[in-house]
């Protein structure tokens, strides 16, 4: 029984709800406290459960620079070329695992997730299987055993691997290759089924590892897409072993437009549906000069992709092709082209990485 009397009562209503007003509406004092800046680029995408990486090669991280920032800025690592089919197995017998074991090494020792790129590729193939006379029948053999032979070195090491890499022309057409059919692995002319065959040799190698599909040029809706998109959507109604596509994104300013944008969250969207992971694996926007009204542009579209990518819950990766442009694919592949990636040369934060951690 209450010992207080209806003037005390009505004194601590009043008291109450002085409370309640000064403390904005709730009885914990802490509800209006800001939650953490994020520091990085890793602690943002954390909270929104993206993995944030970037392609690494294994001889920059003796250079103290770049580990640091890999390390502490990044979740996730790819090898950029370390785990092709040239560098990792060079002989017909010869496996090399110097590199990709290096950068699995570091990512262990900063608690970083890896990503596998590539299995498949017309590529970096090496010459003793381009000129080594092989028949269709040989080359399935020589293939399910790279497959099953990198994917069990890494088993539990390496989350997911692009199985496939860049299998299509940008018309939808499948590209003619030594795995399709130049002469093939011996499904030549019967479109994607190479590409099955691929992911259920890569599944049986490693039944815990997700399988992706990676390509270029189908980021919006286009007929590469609808291809990719065709082929992802068959391969889901009869239970082949796909868990997503890698949007490479090696990208321009041309591509920051409206109907651009747009045409890249319908297309997330179509491939989300069906139940895809959804993975930015090859992010990065070359300039022609490296001026402040560019870097601010440059800064304004990267901020665009990881907002698309953070509103798709689907999006579970957010990755550029290196981080720094001290080391940065795009001056020799586009030759006048460069300033492409978050951090400059001297590992300086440019705008384009605050403007993805503002996304992020
Ligand atoms: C590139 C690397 O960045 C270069 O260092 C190498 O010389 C060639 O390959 N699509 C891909 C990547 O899937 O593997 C490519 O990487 C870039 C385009």
């Amino acid at each position: 029984m209450s010992t207080k009397t209806p003037g005390l009562r009505c004194a601590a209503l009043i008291a109450f709800l002085a409370c309640m007003l000064a403390c904005g509406g709730g009885s914990n004092t802490t509800v209006n406290t800001p939650p953490p800046t994020p520091q990085t680029l890793r602690q943002a995408a954390t909270a929104h459960g993206i993995n944030v990486g970037a392609a690494a090669d294994s001889q920059y991280l003796s250079d103290s620079g770049y580990a640091t920032v890999l390390g502490s800025e990044y979740s996730q690592l790819q090898a950029e070329n370390e785990m092709k089919f040239g560098i990792i197995h060079p002989g017909v017998s010869t496996y090399d695992f110097t590199g990709g074991d290096a950068l699995v090494a570091f990512a262990q020792s900063h608690t970083m997730a890896v990503r596998g790129h590539t299995l498949v590729w017309h590529n970096e193939v090496p010459t003793w299987v381009t000129s080594g006379g092989y028949t269709a029948p040989q080359l399935s053999t020589i293939l399910q055993d790279h497959i099953t032979t990198v994917m069990q070195h890494y088993a539990g090491k390496v989350y997911g691997w692009d199985v496939v890499n860049e299998a299509f022309n940008d018309d939808g057409t499948l590209r003619d290759t030594i795995w399709y059919d130049q002469p093939g692995i011996g499904l030549a002319g019967l479109k994607t089924l190479y590409i099955e065959q691929a992911l259920n040799w890569a599944h049986a190698a490693d039944p815990s590892a997700k399988l992706y599909y990676n390509d270029y040029n189908a980021e919006p809706l286009d007929a590469k897409s609808d291809a990719i998109y065709a082929m992802a959507k068959d391969f889901k109604t009869r239970g082949v072993p796909l868990d997503g596509i890698g949007f490479q994104l090696h990208i321009d300013l041309t591509f920051d437009n409206p109907a651009t944008l747009a045409s890249l969250t319908s297309n997330f969207q179509r491939f989300a549906a069906l139940g895809l992971e959804l993975h930015i694996t090859e992010l990065d926007i070359r300039l022609q000069d490296s001026s402040s009204a560019s870097l601010a542009a440059q800064a304004k579209l990267y901020g665009e992709i990881a907002a698309i990518c953070v509103q798709q819950p689907s999006c579970k990766v957010f990755q550029t092709w290196g981080f720094t442009d001290k080391y940065s694919w795009i001056p020799g592949a586009f030759p006048g082209w460069g300033w492409a990636l978050p951090f400059d040369a001297n590992y300086q934060k440019k705008p384009a990485y605050t403007s993805i951690l503002n996304a992020l």
